[in-house]
This record gives C-alpha cells, sequence and structure tokens, in this order.
C-alpha cells in the first residue's frame, strides 16, 4: 500500500462500514456520528458503547492493521450516551512505519461517514512538573515535531474534496468542545489538566534532555500520536477534542532510577478509563 489515496479508496471503505452499521439498524447521518479514537489502554472504553458492530479493520477495504501493543484493531459503531459514535479501538502510529496517509485514512473515512466531530484519546508522558500519572489532560495546543521534519499527511496533492491547500490550525482544538469538556470535568469533580501536546514519531521514550527540552519549548505532554488525525480532521472541516491521559511522569534527570516503560503506560491507562469513560459520556450530552 502507497499510502496515497483517492477518492474512490475512502468511498469504498466508508461504503463497507455504513453497510455493517445499517445491517444493526444505525443510520449514519451527515455531520451527526462523532468520531472517537481510543489511545493505548484505553480499548476497554469501547465496552461503554451500545447496540455495537465490531468490524475488524482486516475486513475493511485498504485499512491498514493494527500492530501497536494494546491496540486491538477494529472498529465499532454504535450508541455511547444517546449519540451515534463511531469509534477506532486501536489506532496507528508512524513508529510501525505507516505513512503519513495510511495512520490517518480511517479520519476521511470517517468524514465520508459523516462525522463532524472526532475526539481524540492518547496516552501521554507528563513533561509539565505539576503533573502526576493517572491525571487527565485537555489538549489546548500542539507541536508537531514530525510535521517540522517534513512528515505531514497532508504533503502531497491536496484533496480538494476534503478541504483547502493551506488550513489554519488555529484553532485546531475546537473552544465549543474545550469548553463542553472542562464543563463536564467540573460537573463530575475530575480534575481536568490544560497543556500543549508534543507529537514525537517514537518509538524510543525520550531522554532526560529530550524531556528538558520539551518542557522549555512550552510542552505540558508528550506522546507518539494524534496529531496527524487532527490535521487531517481539521482540513477536513471536522471539530477535533483531545484528551491525554498521563500515563507516566517524563523522567528528565539523568541519574535518576525511574525508566518509562510501556507496562507502565498500559497499567495507568487501565486505571484511568473510568473517569475518562465518565468524562467522554458527559461531553457526548453536550455535544
Ligand atoms: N513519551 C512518549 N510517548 C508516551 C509516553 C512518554 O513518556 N507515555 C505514553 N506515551
Amino acid at each position: 500500500m502507497s499510502g496515497m489515496f483517492g477518492l474512490a479508496e475512502y468511498d469504498r471503505a466508508a461504503a463497507f462500514v455504513r453497510e455493517r452499521a445499517n445491517r444493526r439498524g444505525l443510520q449514519l447521518v451527515e455531520g451527526q456520528p462523532v468520531g472517537l479514537v481510543l489511545g493505548s489502554g484505553l480499548n476497554s472504553l469501547a465496552e461503554a458503547i451500545e447496540g455495537a458492530e465490531t468490524v475488524q479493520y482486516e475486513e475493511i477495504p485498504h485499512f491498514p492493521s493494527s500492530t501497536a501493543p494494546g491496540h486491538e484493531g477494529r472498529l465499532i459503531v454504535g450508541q455511547l450516551a444517546g449519540r451515534t459514535v463511531v469509534a477506532m479501538q486501536g489506532r496507528f502510529h508512524y513508529y510501525e512505519g505507516y505513512s503519513a496517509g495510511e495512520i490517518t485514512f480511517p479520519i476521511r473515512v470517517m468524514k465520508r461517514l459523516g462525522v463532524g466531530r472526532l475526539i481524540l484519546t492518547n496516552a501521554a508522558g507528563g513533561v509539565n512538573p505539576a503533573f502526576r500519572a493517572g491525571d487527565l489532560m485537555l489538549i489546548v495546543d500542539h507541536l508537531n515535531f514530525v510535521g517540522m521534519a517534513g512528515q505531514n499527511p497532508l504533503i502531497g496533492p491536496n484533496a480538494p474534496a476534503f478541504g483547502t491547500r493551506f488550513p489554519s490550525m488555529t484553532h485546531t482544538y475546537a473552544r465549543s468542545l474545550r469548553k463542553a469538556a472542562l464543563a463536564s470535568a467540573q460537573e463530575l469533580r475530575i480534575t481536568l489538566r490544560q497543556g500543549v501536546y508534543a507529537f514525537l514519531a517514537g518509538p524510543n521514550f525520550e531522554t532526560p534532555a529530550e524531556v528538558r527540552y520539551l518542557r522549555l519549548v512550552g510542552a505540558d505532554a508528550v506522546g507518539m500520536s494524534t496529531v496527524p488525525e487532527a490535521l487531517v480532521a481539521v482540513h477536513a472541516g471536522i471539530e477535533v477534542l483531545g484528551i491525554s491521559t498521563i500515563t507516566n511522569v517524563a523522567v528528565d534527570q539523568l541519574d535518576s532510577d525511574k525508566e518509562t516503560s510501556a507496562e507502565e503506560v498500559m497499567e495507568t491507562g487501565g486505571t484511568v478509563v473510568p473517569q475518562l469513560t465518565a468524562l467522554l459520556t458527559a461531553v457526548l450530552r453536550r455535544m
């Protein structure tokens, strides 16, 4: 797969998913469904989705397959908090070797399925010294280090069926959705941090010098996903909400005895699922 797709490929994938959803009595009306991407350790959030039709990624035409640990690899269409959701249980990352176009293929498929708003979740390392493992962080903005290095899913011929050549990213994370998330957190008495998410390619975790550098340039959290999906969504006119689970505190001291591990990331991710489910359910009710 080259990673360069045309409208025909997105539509073939969308038609397949739509047909499966319809079989279950789920209608996907333009602008109505909410997209949901579940990050590392957050798979079980999908269990809250009712009346679900589950489609394996391998079944969907042109879909990449999930190789990252803790990423199941299925698309779940159903109801959550009375809204139709199209949820990705498992996403694609650069570090898996996929191209920018492949990572974000599902987002354009969601657009063709009528998705108007997208909730992106992820596991991230805390860079802000006030952050603790288990915190939730509302993404207010991002630093796209991979993009700065020339890897951006919007590079190549523009796809005018989705959006313009030079999309603005001033309002990447929609203000109305951020407000809804903050209000929901307050209502539930959940502490919701706010911060800037730095996107690095991975797959290695950061060196202490890199963590100190990220803090210096304004990052509050660091991770290996989300930003490519946000770019493609905004380009296509989809509103984005981003929530990071701070699964670990990024280590900033050379002689620290602590070391970030994938096990810690998955474990902490699992422990915050009930809180995150409550928060997202409340946000969906406000949408
Ligand atoms: N760094 C990068 N990505 C991550 C981290 C981290 O510390 N934790 C979870 N995803």
